[in-house]
């Protein structure tokens, strides 16, 4: 079916199978790979992106249902080459080691900001706590969460 979707502001088009997860067009439909492919159960949250400012699974959502709502990738957080805070406080502090976490932990921690602009370490553990990270032990990331919150990111990157 032909299928239209508004990811990062932008207008998307493409010929997709109904029966396609979110995740699934993102990938391989629009290209946009940012978004990361865990254990498709709903379980590792690697796959989450936010639905009208929301962070969901988009590995359990089916793409037809996104059709007309505002889409949210990683790679729409930044603004060109300039990075947004959390992406600068992240490179900064370290809150990035293999990655693949990080593309989810970004969009979760920019939701969490948006409603919570000083989030506690306790909000901060509640929002990702369905998001897994096997390399940093949270901190850094946590870290980086109060360093954007704060505004003290440095220059772009
Ligand atoms: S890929 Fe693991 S929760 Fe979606
Ligand atoms: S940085 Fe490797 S899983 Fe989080």
């Amino acid at each position: 079916m032909h299928a239209r979707f508004v990811v990062n502001g932008e207008t998307r088009e493409a010929a997709i199978a109904p029966h396609k997860t979110l995740l699934e067009v993102l990938r391989e439909d629009l290209a946009l790979t940012g978004t990361k492919h865990g254990c498709e159960l709903g379980e590792c949250g690697m796959c989450t992106v936010l639905l009208d400012g929301e962070p969901v699974l988009s590995c359990l959502v089916l793409a037809i249902a996104c059709m007309d709502r505002d889409i949210t990738t990683v790679e729409g957080l930044a603004a060109g080459p300039t990075l947004n805070p959390l992406q600068r406080a992240f490179a900064e502090l370290g809150a990035a080691q293999c990655g693949y976490c990080t593309p989810a932990m970004l969009l979760t921690a920019q939701a969490l900001l948006e409603r919570t602009p000083h989030p506690t370490r306790e909000d901060m553990r509640e929002a990702l706590s369905g998001t897994l990270c096997r390399c940093t032990g949270y901190l850094k990331i946590f870290e980086a969460i109060e360093l954007a919150a704060s505004g003290g990111t440095g220059a772009d990157a």
